[in-house]
């Protein structure tokens, strides 16, 4: 039973440690400064804008999520990065084409007094980059080893009380999980023998749960979705969360695929295609990488649709995703959806939806919420697979055995009612009990 009152403290610098100074982060961090500047406004995120309701309908407790559980302020967030490009965060949000120069330069001191660190990086894994500013070792161990350096130094100079570590960074290739992947004492050797099997965001990964760190995996990688990285979060007691921040696409499909089941419509064919031009576009016009993120955005209708349950509307469906490299378009990507459904009598109905969507922007408030609850999380003693925080990702982890939840509705109740449960407050069913009361 967790307590309310043994929540450690929020008190002190939060250091958030931001693999990647690409598109999606350079727009958390140019967002955050701009939050506590007072000169833009974090919309899109829970924990600077939403309020959870408190107690019975008739009680009026409404308060923002930030006033009722102890988050980290932003005033007190420091970032250290890594990179395999030297530029800084300004130069690299330049280039990323998210945020316009006049939003950049209001900020533009805080943003070039962020410098990525060399990366541990290997153009194997990722076959689209090539970049110089990397760490050279031994072996892989000792670049995890270089890694909590980094991390040491920058706890020194910043007199940080915390941390939590973030993957912003390229989608690696797919990676079949192998038994290196299940054992602690496999991988811990791996890593002395630079096995293949083990990609640089594991390096990280381990960097950071070794040091006791909450990981959050914001692309599709393996990372910590294998049983080594999980016997390590459980050994070290830390939350660890992934995979792959749920934006643009993946987020309608959450949002519309509970409706239609919930109306028990069924449904023939989904097809979505994508065109994208940014880097992360041009990582993923490799097939490897784009096997990876496509394993994981394939796999929610599955789970929410569930067609072992209702075979009759949901067995065979057909499911297609596409993504293709289109540069003139940046991070300002275009999806299309149709959707081919069927109701009364078996007629068919088509629903087509066309977003133009941004993605940074929509992955940037997802970034900052994963990165504030984690710490809360690991602030709370909660640690391994942190399911609540289900509601940002496209592919969650789930405790083995347990069937992922995808539907962002079932997500959200039980965000909100994990939030409650750690502050001591009766859970929310809507089952409108006070009326009851009344009675
Ligand atoms: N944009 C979105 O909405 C969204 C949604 C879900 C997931 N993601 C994932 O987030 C990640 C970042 O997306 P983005 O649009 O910012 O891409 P990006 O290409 O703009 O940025 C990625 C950055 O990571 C760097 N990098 C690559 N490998 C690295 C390593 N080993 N160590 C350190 N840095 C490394 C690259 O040099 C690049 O600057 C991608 O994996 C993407 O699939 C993005």
């Amino acid at each position: 039973m967790l307590r309310k009152d043994k929540i450690a403290s929020n008190q002190g610098k939060l250091g958030v440690l931001v693999v990647g100074l690409g598109a999606v982060s350079t727009t958390f961090i140019a967002g955050v400064m701009a939050s506590r500047k007072g000169v833009a406004k974090p919309f899109g995120s829970l924990t600077q804008m939403a309020r959870i309701r408190l107690g019975k309908r008739t009680d009026n407790r409404n308060p923002l999520i930030k006033d009722f559980v102890p988050l980290a302020s932003l005033d007190d967030i420091e970032f250290l990065t890594w990179d395999i490009f030297p530029a800084n965060a300004y130069e690299a949000a330049m280039k990323a084409g998210v945020l316009q120069k006049q939003d950049l330069d209001a900020i533009e001191s805080d943003l070039k007094a962020i410098v990525p660190q060399k990366a541990v990086f290997e153009s194997h894994y990722v076959k689209k980059l090539h970049g110089e500013h990397v760490k050279s070792g031994a072996n892989k161990m000792e670049l995890a080893e270089q890694l909590m350096e980094d991390i040491r130094k920058f706890k020194d100079a910043k007199k940080i009380s915390r941390f939590v570590m973030i993957w912003l960074a390229s989608t690696e290739v797919y990676v079949e999980k192998k038994p290196i992947h299940d054992s602690l004492a496999e991988f811990e050797k791996g890593l002395r023998e630079s096995s293949v099997e083990i990609t640089p965001s594991m390096i990280y990964a381990y960097a950071a749960l070794k040091m006791g760190i909450p990981y959050i995996n914001g692309a599709p990688n393996l990372s910590v979705d294998m049983g080594a990285m999980q016997t390590l979060a459980d050994q070290n007691k830390v939350p660890i969360a992934g995979k792959d921040l749920k934006t643009g696409q993946t987020l309608m499909k959450t949002i519309l695929a509970p409706g239609l089941k919930a109306r028990m419509l069924g449904l023939d064919g989904w097809f979505s295609t994508n065109i994208l031009g940014n880097r992360d576009g041009e990582v993923l016009d490799d097939p490897e990488s784009f096997k990876t993120k496509e394993v994981s955005k394939l796999s929610v209708l599955e789970t929410i649709l569930q067609p072992e349950s209702y075979p009759e509307l949901y067995n065979d469906f057909y499911h297609k995703v596409r993504i293709n490299y289109y540069p003139p378009r940046g991070d300002n990507k275009e999806s299309w959806d149709n959707i081919d459904i069927f109701g009364w009598m078996g007629y068919q109905m088509q629903i087509k939806i066309n977003f133009l969507c941004r993605d940074s922007i929509l992955a940037a408030p997802v970034s900052l919420d994963l990165v504030l609850f984690a710490d809360l999380a690991a602030r709370a003693g909660m640690f391994g697979i942190q399911e609540w925080l289900s509601f940002y990702l496209k592919s969650p982890m789930a405790a083995p055995g347990l069937t992922p939840e995808n539907d962002l509705f079932i997500q959200q109740v039980k965000l909100k009612n994990t939030l409650r449960y750690m502050m001591e407050e009766d859970l929310i069913t809507h089952l409108g009990l006070e009326y009851y009361d009344m009675m």
